[in-house]
């Protein structure tokens, strides 16, 4: 069972659903409004504990109610969550328009952003007793950094989903094991806009992972061969947290080898997408390989 640390934001989702997406200055009526448990963080967090991993998470909920009702549902879900904080004001909050299987995302940081590197400091030993540490930037950069020093000082993989995407400092980019940018987040975390993202990739074998939508993943192996893992057929209903289930999975998988662990990564991305709500669908182990069973 690998042993993951989650260092990332918990958010809860509110969730409109629409026929079409609203156009700047338009009032639309929409279909349903529902509350999801979200954040990137919270999101990868839950994708790995569902698939088997044992899960630790650091990060902040606000002293309001979304804060307490996330926390519960993480500790449902198998999430140690010894390390989240319940910092003064609101809880994170996203709001989502959901429109034919697409979504439109815009998140208000709230007690994420009192995500310091002294918290994860008095965390320190959850390091330690991680095999794989993932994070994303939702959080602070300063605490992104120190989650960085803190996987480096103690030997442990890091993983880095650089979403919502900012170009990173050299020296962050340096100290992180496995980038996995979806294909808009890649070129602007380089800062190389108009940049070929065959060639970069290319360059950075077992590096980088890049996934792009249904389309699947891709990555180089050692030598810069491309490799392309592709995406699974499903009837899409709701995307947000594909990337999120993706990278969850890739953590949980990742001592099966790179291959592998994006292999099953795309399929739990995949299914992630067949119900309503960030983590709605994200698959059990033996959903997983169930799934896999079925398509081979
Ligand atoms: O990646 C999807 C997530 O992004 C949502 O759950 C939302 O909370 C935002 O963080």
């Amino acid at each position: 069972m690998t042993r993951v640390l989650v260092v990332g934001s918990i958010n809860m989702d509110l969730v409109v659903t629409a026929r079409r997406m609203p156009k700047l200055g338009e009032t639309l009526l929409g279909d349903g409004f529902a509350t999801h448990p979200g954040g990137k963080g919270a999101n990868q967090a839950v994708a790995a504990a569902r698939l088997g991993a044992e899960v630790a998470l650091l990060g902040c909920v606000g002293d309001d109610a979304f804060g307490r009702d996330l926390r519960a549902h993480l500790e449902r879900e198998g999430v140690d969550c010894r390390g989240v904080a319940t910092v003064p004001g609101p809880t994170g909050i996203a709001a989502i328009t959901v429109s034919g299987g697409d979504n439109a995302i815009l998140v208000v940081p709230g007690a994420n952003h009192q995500l310091t590197p002294a918290h994860l400091d008095a965390a320190e030993q959850a390091f330690i007793d991680a095999d794989v540490v993932l994070t994303q930037l939702e959080i602070p950069l300063a605490a992104v950094r120190r989650a960085a020093e803190l996987a480096a000082r103690h030997k442990k993989p890091l993983l880095l989903n650089p979403a919502p995407a900012v170009p990173l400092p050299e020296e962050l980019l340096q100290r992180v094991t496995l980038l996995t940018p979806n294909e808009h987040e890649f070129l602007t975390m380089l800062a190389q806009p108009d940049a070929d993202w065959r060639a970069l990739l290319a360059e950075r074998p077992g590096k980088l992972v890049m996934t792009h939508g249904k389309h699947g993943a891709y990555f180089a192996l050692a030598r810069g061969q491309l490799r392309h893992q592709p995406g699974f057929e499903v009837q899409a209903v709701d995307s947000t947290g594909a990337g999120d289930t993706f990278n969850g999975a890739l953590a949980a998988f990742l001592p099966l080898g790179l291959e592998e662990a994006v292999r099953r990564a795309n399929a739990a991305g995949a299914l992630s997408v067949t119900r309503p709500g960030a983590q709605g669908g994200m698959p059990t182990l033996a959903e997983l390989e169930a799934f896999l069973e079925n398509k081979a």
